[in-house]
């Protein structure tokens, strides 16, 4: 029976202390709690880290604050470890702040806040220690792009920590790269991009940049500007006549090129013909003397250089020499404002609209002159026929005259009559 009561107090021991024990044990573990407050930091290597511990109620309690392997920077105000590095910015009741200069990687981990409370009360502050990348590295597959081809750049941003994000612009558009991230040995980042694009001549002179975004970093880039070959832009252009290409005429063409190489070559043809044998092709200018309407035809100027060849062309139709009569001054005004146009191809056809206004004014004039001419004669035939009119009466009476008798006379009359028609016609 003893035995058996003892049995059961040895039990009841065993368990209070397993209790005791439990209960000690949750009383050493510090709870993570409202009261107290920290931030995560980011920091660039080399630069200083500041850690603040917050208390919102404090109890009087003791404030520490510990490093990753939970050593002690700072009892309140007091710092037990040597590193100088750690310095006190503010010891209050509601604040333990620190600042930790020239950091480097080696720091990076949690720091914990604590508050010496029943449990211990605690808060944790990661620090990350941000690696800016190098300068970045642009290179291009080729120097010089032929309009058309497709070229390709690469941009390199080394040893970062985290990894760069690159992206790609040319000129104000962006444009799409693909990345490749590989870690070095030392746990860095190098972040290679690849960008292809066919350039244009557009394109020449124009730059492409590489942007690195990194959290340690702003602004940072580097750029490399396109330099396109393309092959020559033709224009032709009018030096003189002025207005119409009339037979007689001189006749002089400019032909304008622009190219990348400048074109090594500038021939002016005409297109299923000969060049009229008296033309003077003098570098790109061709100038015929006296335009006679054999010239008629299409001539052609052609640029090349080493990209390709292109050209322009100019038809040639040749107009009646001028007639002697004077163009209306509002023509003249037309024929400038037409031929004055700029056109890439340039035909001399576009002063039809011109010879079609004077030839409006020429039928203008001729209209009035045939009016006028008329009115005259419509006055000159009244004046005729009203004398005729007179001498008519005389007829009638001499039909009376001539008459043996009176029905000759009457008969004599109504001949003389039948000519009424005519005397109707009269008075039209
Ligand atoms: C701090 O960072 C850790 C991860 O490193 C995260 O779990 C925690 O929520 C962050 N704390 C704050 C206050 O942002
Ligand atoms: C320290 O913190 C207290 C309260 O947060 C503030 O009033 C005081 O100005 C701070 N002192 C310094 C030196 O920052
Ligand atoms: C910063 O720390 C590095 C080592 O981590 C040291 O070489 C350098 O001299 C320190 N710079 C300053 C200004 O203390
Ligand atoms: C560029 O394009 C031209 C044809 O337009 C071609 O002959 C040349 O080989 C190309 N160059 C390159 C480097 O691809
Ligand atoms: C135009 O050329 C032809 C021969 O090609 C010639 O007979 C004619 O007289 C020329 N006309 C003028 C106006 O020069
Ligand atoms: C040239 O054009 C004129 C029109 O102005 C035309 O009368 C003439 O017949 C044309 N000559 C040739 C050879 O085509």
């Amino acid at each position: 029976m003893a035995n058996a009561a003892s049995g059961a107090l040895a039990s009841l021991l065993l368990l209070s202390t397993i209790a005791a024990a439990v209960l000690q044990g949750a009383a050493q573990y510090p709870v993570q709690s409202q009261n107290l407050v920290t931030d995560n930091i980011s920091v660039v290597e080399g630069e200083t880290a500041t850690i603040s511990c917050r208390v919102k109620n404090n109890d009087d309690s003791v404030i520490q604050l510990l490093n990753p392997n939970r050593q002690t920077i700072y009892f309140r105000d007091v710092r037990p470890l040597k590193d100088s590095r750690f310095q006190l910015v503010n010891f209050s009741d509601n604040e333990l702040r620190v600042a930790l200069s020239n950091v480097s990687l080696s720091d990076e981990g949690r720091y914990v806040c604590q508050l010496y409370t029943d449990p211990p009360q605690e808060a944790y502050a990661d620090i990350t220690v941000l690696i800016p990348p190098g300068n970045p590295i642009i290179e291009s597959r080729e120097e010089i792009v032929s309009e058309g081809n497709e070229t390709e750049m690469t941009c390199t941003a080394i040893g970062s920590k985290p990894a760069a994000t690159i992206r790609w612009m040319k000129g104000d558009r962006e444009l799409q790269g693909k990345s490749k991230v590989d870690i070095t040995y030392d746990r860095m980042y190098t972040v290679t991009s690849w960008v292809r694009l066919t350039v244009t001549k557009e394109d020449d002179g124009i730059p492409v940049v590489c942007i690195v975004d990194h959290p340690a970093v702003k602004d940072f880039q580097a750029q490399k500007y396109l330099e396109v070959q393309y092959k020559p832009e033709v224009k032709i252009v009018v030096e003189f006549p002025q207005g119409l290409t009339r037979e007689g005429e001189n006749l002089e063409l400019t032909c304008k090129t622009k190219g990348k190489p400048e074109p090594q070559q500038v021939n002016w043809v005409k297109v299923d013909d000969d060049v009229p044998s008296h033309a003077v092709i003098t570098g790109s200018d061709l100038y015929i003397e006296n335009l006679n309407k054999s010239y008629n035809g299409t001539y052609r100027c052609v640029a090349s250089n080493s990209v390709g060849e292109s050209y322009d062309d100019y038809i040639l139709y040749v107009y009646d020499a001028p007639t002697t009569t004077p163009i209306p001054t509002t023509a003249t005004t037309t024929m400038y404002t037409t031929t004055s146009l700029p056109g890439i191809t340039q035909d001399s056809r576009a002063g039809a609209g011109a010879q079609r206004a004077v030839d409006h004014a020429v039928i203008g004039g001729v209209v009035a002159v045939v009016v006028f001419a008329m009115l005259c004669l419509l006055i000159i035939l009244g004046r005729y026929f009203a004398r005729h009119k007179g001498t008519y009466f005389t007829h009638e009476a001499k039909g009376a005259d001539d008459a043996a008798d009176a029905d000759t006379a009457i008969i004599n009359a109504e001949g003389g009559h039948n000519n009424s028609d005519e005397k109707k016609e009269y008075y039209i």
